[in-house]
């Protein structure tokens, strides 16, 4: 049988607040999140068992993948017996603060939900996301949209596609769970998403305005903790590029990119990726 295919986007976080550290260990947020074309793409054959099968290195391809997760409580939820090999084809790089993994997940149970004719709808399929990982929900959505509470509470905006965003990839990455233990809670929930959704919204946009209501809680630490994420940023801001981390990192994108000049100032091994 010919196998199903799909594309799994990255994103980058356009705004991220982080408002408090919970009793369960997670925190509340307040971000924007933007899905980029920039695509890994999954196949499924069905088959006897659920497996993973990928040609990257370092990705693990066991149960503890969440494609693989996700597709065994989906069947689950949905009382389906059926079972099935994925190919996964890597193009967005790992600990970059893209949300590789968790687009994967949401495209494993978008593409399952299709091939077993589930009939689910993405509020339905993003609360089972929600299971797999605080930003699986958003995959299921796609687009621009404010993410709360842990990152599964959806909200979408308007579409913010048209902004030129060009994406680097350091040669360093981030654990998300070491970045938010690294975050002092005294610095909580300074910064209104509200005043950036307006900017983002309004048109023609003012790219300088956006940007500078345009905001990420992570970057005082990890500049604290990584010297190369703040020296690579600050040589993009050096040559008037408007730049910010991804997530928890160690990605960033850049809103005014100079294409002409974008490669030869660039740290050896970082490299554009969108
Ligand atoms: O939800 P997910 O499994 O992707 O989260 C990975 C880790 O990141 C969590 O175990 C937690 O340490 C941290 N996290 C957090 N607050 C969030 C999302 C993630 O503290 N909103």
């Amino acid at each position: 049988m010919s196998a199903l295919s799909i594309r799994s986007p990255a994103k980058v976080n356009l705004f991220l607040e982080i408002n408090r550290r919970r009793d369960d260990g997670f925190h509340d947020i307040q971000s924007v999140f933007q899905t980029i074309p920039l695509y890994d793409i999954l196949e499924f054959t069905p088959a006897a068992e659920f497996s993973l099968q990928t040609e990257t290195p370092g990705i693990p391809t066991d149960d503890s993948n969440l494609i693989i997760k996700a597709a065994k409580l989906l069947a689950k939820k949905a009382g389906i017996r059926e079972a099935g090999t994925f190919r996964l084809q890597k193009n967005i790089p790992a600990c970059g603060g893209l949300g590789g993994g968790s687009s994967n997940a949401a495209a494993a149970l978008t593409l399952l939900n299709r091939h077993w004719q589930l009939g689910m709808s993405r509020q339905e399929l993003a609360v089972i996301a929600a299971e797999i990982g605080s930003d699986v929900p958003f995959f299921i959505y796609g687009g621009t949209c404010l993410c709360e509470g842990r990152g599964e509470i959806i909200t979408p905006l308007p579409e913010a596609q048209y902004l030129p965003l060009r994406v680097i990839s350091p040669t360093w990455g981030v654990s998300t769970p070491q970045a938010f233990s690294r975050l002092n809670p005294t610095d909580f929930n300074l910064q209104k998403v509200a005043d950036f959704i307006a900017c983002l919204i309004k048109s023609p946009i003012d790219v300088l305005e956006l940007y500078s209501k345009s905001f990420n809680h992570f970057e005082k630490s990890v500049f604290e903790y990584l010297p190369q994420q703040r020296e690579l940023q600050q040589i993009l801001t050096d040559n008037g590029m408007l730049t910010r981390l991804s997530g928890s990192g160690s990605a960033v994108w850049i809103l005014n990119p100079s294409p002409d000049i974008l490669e030869s100032i660039l740290p050896a091994g970082c490299k554009i990726i969108l």
